[in-house]
C-alpha cells in the first residue's frame, strides 16, 4: 500500500520534469517533436530546400510569421516543397509545442 503511493509519486515527478504540461499531446517535448518531424528539412532551424525560408525570428518575421499561431498555420497549410502536417499527424497541443520551441530556439 505505502509502496504503491511512493511509485505513483515518483512517476508523476518524472512526468512533470520531462516538460509535463502536455494536454492530450504525445508527451514529447517541442525539441523532440521538431527533431522527429521538421529537422530533416530544417536542420538547426535552417531550410535545406530554400535557405531564404529558414526558421530564425528575423526571417520568419520578414515572411509574415510572427507568432506560434502563425507557425502552426504554416504546418497546417505549408508553402511549396514542405510536407503538410494535419491534426491527425501532429495534434494541436504538439504543434503548439513545436512552434514555441522554434520561437525560443532559433533567433
Ligand atoms: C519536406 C521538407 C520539409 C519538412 C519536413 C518541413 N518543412 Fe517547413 N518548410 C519547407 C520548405 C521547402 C519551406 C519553404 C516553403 C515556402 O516557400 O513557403 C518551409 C517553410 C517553413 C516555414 C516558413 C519559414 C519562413 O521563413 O517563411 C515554417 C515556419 C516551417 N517551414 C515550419 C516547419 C515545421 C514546424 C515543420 C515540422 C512540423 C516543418 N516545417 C517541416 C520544408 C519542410
Amino acid at each position: 500500500m505505502v509502496r504503491g503511493v511512493v511509485i505513483v509519486t515518483l512517476a508523476w515527478g518524472v512526468a512533470a520534469c520531462s516538460g509535463g504540461a502536455d494536454r492530450g499531446g504525445s508527451g514529447l517535448s517541442g525539441g523532440e517533436l521538431f527533431l522527429r518531424h521538421c529537422s530533416g528539412c530544417h536542420p538547426e532551424g535552417g531550410n535545406s530546400k530554400y535557405p531564404q525560408k529558414s526558421l530564425d525570428r528575423f526571417t520568419l518575421a520578414a515572411n509574415g510569421i510572427h507568432t506560434a499561431e502563425d507557425i502552426v498555420a504554416t504546418m497546417r497549410n505549408p508553402g511549396q516543397g514542405m510536407t503538410r502536417f494535419d491534426r491527425q499527424t501532429i495534434g494541436d497541443a504538439d504543434a503548439r509545442k513545436i512552434a514555441d520551441y522554434i520561437l525560443a530556439t532559433f533567433r
